[in-house]
């Protein structure tokens, strides 16, 4: 299977990352003036950061869901909905995002391996709700009232979601294409070897090479809200 460009409408399985968004305003993490350049992460997106300091963490949180809330849907999010829509096959789109811009842009189903900060869960019952403008410590859980709100995301040294599910969506691609994340970030960079391991073609969209760009058999270089749409237009006019 791997030699074919386009599998027989097979699994395409599709993982994002934050470079996707950029171009809706979102900016990333490592990349010169992202995220991590202009904050600690181990203050904001850590459970211990979030004992020592809970209000600057829900903050930051309400700060990033308010710009996710401004921001739209990028050509890149749109091509994204369009394979799902079109593909004959299977595809299963897995985001490391926590913006919900790949559900705006109509996306039939989007695995967040990483949360979704569009949602609040409590610490003490895991129950789960739609994450107010602004957050505060002593905001009680509706479910059980204890004063243990944070945002539904996975932080560094957590167990990211939907593990299982995205395991054997990786057992069975015919094709993984990752988009727009540097590859720095585990278990999300060891995908591409998952899905190669298991017969699959693999291909990279990034602006520049990631830290895995090796190990793909296709990569294309350039800005998602350009190289996705095109990518994806060269996949369903394929014969
Ligand atoms: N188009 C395509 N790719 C882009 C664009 C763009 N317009 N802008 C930036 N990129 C690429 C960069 O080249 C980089 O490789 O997106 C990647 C972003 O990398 P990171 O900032 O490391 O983001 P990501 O890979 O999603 O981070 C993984 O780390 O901080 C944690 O939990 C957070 O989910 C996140 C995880």
């Amino acid at each position: 299977m791997r030699d074919r460009a386009v599998p027989e409408p097979g699994h395409i399985v599709i993982l994002t990352g934050a470079g996707v968004s950029a171009e809706s305003g979102l900016g990333t993490f490592r990349d010169p003036g992202g995220l991590w350049s202009r904050h600690d992460w181990r203050d904001l997106v850590t459970p211990e950061g979030f004992a020592r300091d809970p209000g600057a963490v829900l903050a930051f949180y309400d700060w990033r869901r308010e710009r996710a809330r401004a921001a739209r849907p990028n050509p890149a999010h749109h091509a994204l909905a369009r394979i799902a829509r079109d593909w004959p096959g299977t595809v299963t789109l897995v985001t490391q995002n926590v913006d919900d811009l790949h559900e705006r842009a109509g996306q039939p189903e989007v695995i967040h391996m990483h949360g979704s900060h569009m949602a609040a869960r409590c610490a003490a019952c895991g129950h789960r709700w739609p994450a107010p403008a602004v957050m505060a410590p002593a905001d009680p859980c509706p479910a059980c009232a204890a004063a243990a709100a944070r945002p539904d995301v996975v932080w560094f040294g957590e167990t990211p979601q939907h593990m299982e599910r995205i395991a054997a969506a990786l057992r069975a691609a015919d094709l993984f294409v990752s988009i727009g994340t540097s590859g720095a970030v585990y278990p999300a960079a060891g995908f591409a070897a998952a899905a190669r391991a298991a017969g699959a073609r693999t291909v990279e969209l990034n602006l520049e090479p990631s830290e895995n760009a090796r190990i793909f058999d296709e990569t294309h270089h350039g800005r998602a809200s350009e190289i996705v749409p095109a990518w994806v237009a060269g996949i369903l006019a394929a014969p």
